[in-house]
């Protein structure tokens, strides 16, 4: 495994650019891979078994990149499949996402909790075992949100239309009083100025990106694989969708005026 080699970042579509984003203000030297797997996006509505075929296939054409580590930069494809790619690629750092629910058992005060994931991270074992863990002593409101992950993807952070979605996921937990709400999906990030406004400044919002990044260094020096050149590494971004199409949100979220995005070639 090659020091210098990139970092392999991927999700369904651009949600885990929030990621992408923590994990480059800590590694400012480190070059990285970011895989939008937008021919199959979204994964949250899919079932189980085929996001976990899906996600071998996409970590393989990571590992053909030469990656020296793999970030599975979305919650629903950890949930799914995170075990498998590590069985697959034993000799491969694998770091997984999950929502936050241990850091909001800390931080709440009236010790309710909303998560907003999707439906296929809402219903994993790994969850069940998570709100086991978290959840006996605070109560967890759960709510599925099909279609934002597809507004993020079409870059609509700030429409009317996203902002009535929202409303109706979030107002049934503020109903609830919660204090605390988790993002347990990697593109809700980018609606956070949204979500803020709806659910006012008392509520704790919490995403994962910052965690996930700071797990990241930790797995790269347990491996001693930190990039040692003193340089400042690049991005190179694929998807397996419509590039020209992609190439549009990816710069918008990356805050650069123009991305250049590679096709990637993954058999369906
Ligand atoms: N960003 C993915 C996550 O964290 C979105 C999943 C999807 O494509 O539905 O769960």
């Amino acid at each position: 495994m090659s020091e210098i080699a990139a970092i392999g970042v991927f999700d369904s579509g651009v949600g885990g650019l929030s990621i992408l984003k923590e994990i480059r203000q800590l590694l400012p030297g480190e070059d990285l891979t970011y895989l939008a797997d937008s021919a199959y996006c979204p994964y949250g509505t899919k079932p189980v078994s085929e996001i976990r075929a899906r996600i071998l296939k996409v970590a393989a054409f990571l590992i053909g990149l030469g990656v020296k580590a793999i970030v599975v930069a979305c919650n629903t494809a950890s949930i799914a499949g995170l075990d498998q790619v590590r069985e697959a690629y034993p000799l491969i750092p694998v770091i997984g996402v999950e929502p936050a629910l241990k850091p909001a058992h800390g931080l709440t005060r009236n010790g309710k909790i909303g998560v907003l994931a999707t439906s296929l991270t809402l219903k994993g074992d790994r969850f069940s075992v998570l709100v086991e863990q978290f959840g006996a002593d605070v109560e967890v409101y759960t709510k599925p949100a099909p279609g934002l992950v597809e507004l993020v993807e079409a870059g609509k952070l700030d429409t009317p239309e996203t902002e009535t979605l929202l409303h109706q996921y979030l107002d049934p937990l503020l109903e609830k009083q919660i204090d605390t709400l988790v993002l347990g999906c990697t593109h809700y990030p980018f609606l956070i100025p949204m979500i803020r406004n709806i659910c006012g400044p008392k509520v704790t919002i919490l995403d994962t990106g910052l965690a996930v990044a700071k797990q990241t260094v930790r797995v790269l020096e347990q491996n001693r694989i930190l990039n040692p050149r003193p340089r400042v590494g690049e991005e190179t971004f694929y998807t397996s969708g419509d590039p020209e199409v992609v190439n549009e949100v990816v710069a918008k979220l990356w805050s650069k005026k123009s991305v250049k995005v590679l096709k990637a070639q993954i058999e369906a």
